[in-house]
């Protein structure tokens, strides 16, 4: 299967191509351009040359492009839950859940173009304003550049693409190499949804080639990115004066309180570390159980990790599946074998089985040590016991990331002293970190990024603020 760039609203044969394969069997699934420069410069002015049809389209054709979407996506739900589990290896199962998402997400964006609005403001608070009516109003800043990640193909493409259409403003996409074709599906279906040629360009190929160009071209207003801290620091340096939104990693903590219902909170538990192979920003990394709770936490937690089956992600009885890379797979182990060195006992998993890592439960771990301070984008988990709450709150602060965090309490006070100190963009009382839903504000501090996601707050990063003056005087 040969795929073609999207410029234009055409279908273009590139230049240059690559091989996708599979991440869980490693056959070849479809042949990806790889875009020249010139390829993307083309791309970039066909969005830049369809700005103002974008500009000036009301709300209502906007909603209806992105409810129309919706309802494409849902009529075709299962087609595009085996595109994201052949090209990602994601479970069929929770692949679904992403279609799910991802059409929720659509809906919220068609839902948003229709509230976009400014304020009036009292300009006579200060002395000179008399006589004057102001108001703001949220225009489109023109052409968003989109970089995505693999590990949600189809639904963080969503945050960006339903907020930048919904908001009036085109697109260029540059999906991620080992996922593009979540992207060519969906934009199938914006262009029988009804988008305007031009309004939405998908490039693919490397990110030296295609990402520098849409990050550093002055055509392009607005940088939206999620990936690694790496990428996104390099995107922050070389964007100048462009609005940027990162979307960074973390190595997200959840702190379970003495006096929790442990059984209540295992199976939540597993699931935030190990979902799609722990391949997502607010997986759950770490784990601090107060040492009341601590040995019944670590026997539940195992027996019900020992019972996740692995296996070939088309299959609907596997939880989890290959890693996106082998790469990822012998680092997740180097980082396995420091930690096992440095006197961390592994209580499950640790070992790989075909081309998959079992998942990985690890215990007492030194928070120095790269599964506990980095990101680890696999199946590692670490369970660490506290003697109280506030020296958890520290080791879930100590680090460069702060996406989200979550703590488990019957305790009103200490929830609520949590959610004051926890240094994160998102706390998430009685839930793991990995909590999402798709319009609520998504987003960290320190090096997990700046700006949010969900569509209303990403709109607000998509649109420039106007002021009108009118002096009646
Ligand atoms: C992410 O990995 O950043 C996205 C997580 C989610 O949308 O659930």
């Amino acid at each position: 299967m040969k795929k073609r760039l999207l410029i234009n609203g055409e279908w273009v044969e590139a230049k240059n191509y690559e091989t996708l394969y599979s991440p869980y069997n490693g056959e070849p699934i479809a042949e990806i351009p790889v875009a020249t420069v010139e390829e993307v410069n083309q791309a970039i002015e066909a969005a830049y040359q369809a700005r103002g049809i974008m500009a000036k389209m009301p709300a209502h054709q906007r909603a209806r492009i992105l409810e129309k979407l919706a309802l494409l996506l849902e009529q075709r739900a299962d087609e595009a839950a085996q595109i994201i589990a052949l090209e990602a290896a994601k479970p069929i199962t929770t692949a679904k859940g992403e279609v799910a998402r991802t059409v929720q997400t659509y809906k919220f964006a068609a839902e948003e173009a229709k509230r976009i609005h400014g304020e009036t403001l009292p300009l006579d608070a200060a002395p000179g304003g008399e006589g004057r009516v102001a108001y703001t109003v949220r225009e489109p800043v023109g052409v968003v550049g989109a970089i995505t990640p693999f590990n949600f193909p189809m639904n963080l493409v969503a945050h960006k693409v339903g907020p930048a259409i919904a908001s009036g403003n085109t697109i260029v996409l540059k999906p991620a190499t080992q996922t593009p074709l979540s992207s060519f599906f969906i934009a199938e279906l914006l262009q029988e949804a009804g988008l305007p040629a031009g309004a939405l360009n998908v490039v693919t190929g490397s990110g030296s080639v295609a990402g520098e160009r849409i990050v550093t071209d002055h055509r392009v207003q607005v940088i939206t990115f999620t990936g690694s801290p790496t990428v996104g620091i390099g995107i922050r340096n070389k964007a100048g004066l462009k609005r940027v939104t990162l979307e960074l990693g973390s190595n997200s903590a959840v702190i379970v309180d003495k006096g929790v219902n442990i059984d209540k909170i295992i199976s939540r538990c597993v699931t935030g570390a190990f979902a799609f192979q722990g391949q997502v920003c607010i997986s759950l990394q770490r784990v601090y159980v107060h040492e009341e709770a601590y040995d019944e936490f670590v026997e539940k937690f195992v027996e019900a990790t020992n019972k996740l089956q692995i296996g070939d992600p088309l299959n609907p009885a596997t939880d989890l599946s290959a890693l996106i890379s082998p790469k990822d797979v012998k680092r997740s182990l180097d980082w396995i074998e420091e930690a096992k060195q440095q006197g961390a006992k592994v209580a499950a998993g640790g070992t790989v089985e075909g081309n998959i890592l079992r998942p990985t439960v690890l215990l007492d771990v030194d928070p120095t040590l790269k599964v506990s301070c980095q990101e680890v984008f696999a199946l590692i988990v670490l369970i660490n016991k506290i003697k109280t709450i506030d020296e958890a709150i520290e080791l879930v602060n100590d680090s460069r990331y702060g996406l989200q965090a979550g703590i488990y309490t019957e305790n009103i006070h200490v929830a609520l002293d949590a959610a004051e100190k926890l240094h994160v963009g998102g706390v998430m009382i009685n839930d793991i970190p990995t909590f999402r839903v798709d319009h609520m504000p998504y987003g960290g501090v320190k090096e997990s990024g700046f700006g949010r996601e969900g569509l209303k707050y990403a709109i607000e990063e998509m649109t420039e603020l106007k002021l009108v003056v009118f002096n009646r005087n």
